[in-house]
């Protein structure tokens, strides 16, 4: 059974996974604004992944007996200056998103709590790919070196990109 400090602070995580899914459906927003539908796509295709990274904490959380509480999620950024820009802050936010799991991780060592730290090394590995997408896509923008044309090709590639919640 898992302490209730601990059931808090996933709690809290998962409020932060839903936040994270709004941030991505505000850029989503914005890129279909400024006529890029398939950053906006890739976007979309994200809050999905959020609301499953979500979905594991609150599952987690019952599977150990505990009643999920949910908390108010809080308004997510809305001005953006370009594509380029919504990567830039993908990829920041996701390194935060990468400390906070590690200091849950460091929380389940201190409180000697197995069953939880195996729950967080998934989430660890999953953040070395939610870190490493942007910084290729970023990489894309920058040899692109703001050529229309090129913007263009970016846009209908990342249009590809689907997403399934596993089984
Ligand atoms: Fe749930 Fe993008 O980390």
């Amino acid at each position: 059974m898992i302490s209730k400090t601990m059931v808090e602070s996933l709690s809290e995580q998962l409020n932060k996974e839903v936040w994270s899914g709004y941030l991505y459906l505000s850029m989503a927003g914005y890129a279909t604004s400024i006529g890029l539908k398939g950053i906006a796509s890739w976007f979309v295709m994200q809050l999905r992944e959020e609301l499953m990274h979500a979905q594991k904490f609150y599952d987690y959380i019952e599977q150990q007996g505990h009643r999920v509480i949910l908390k108010a999620i809080d308004e997510p950024p809305k001005d953006f200056s370009g594509a380029q820009d919504l990567f830039e802050k993908t990829l920041a936010h996701e390194k935060k998103v990468t400390g906070l799991i590690h200091a849950l991780v460091d929380a389940a060592k201190k409180e000697n709590d197995p069953e939880t730290e195996k729950l967080l090394q998934w989430f660890v590995k999953e953040q070395v790919e939610e870190e490493e997408t942007p910084a290729r896509i970023l990489e894309k923008f920058k040899a692109a070196g703001g050529d229309k044309a090129k913007l263009s090709e970016i846009d209908k590639e990342l249009a590809k990109r689907s997403f399934k919640f596993p089984q």
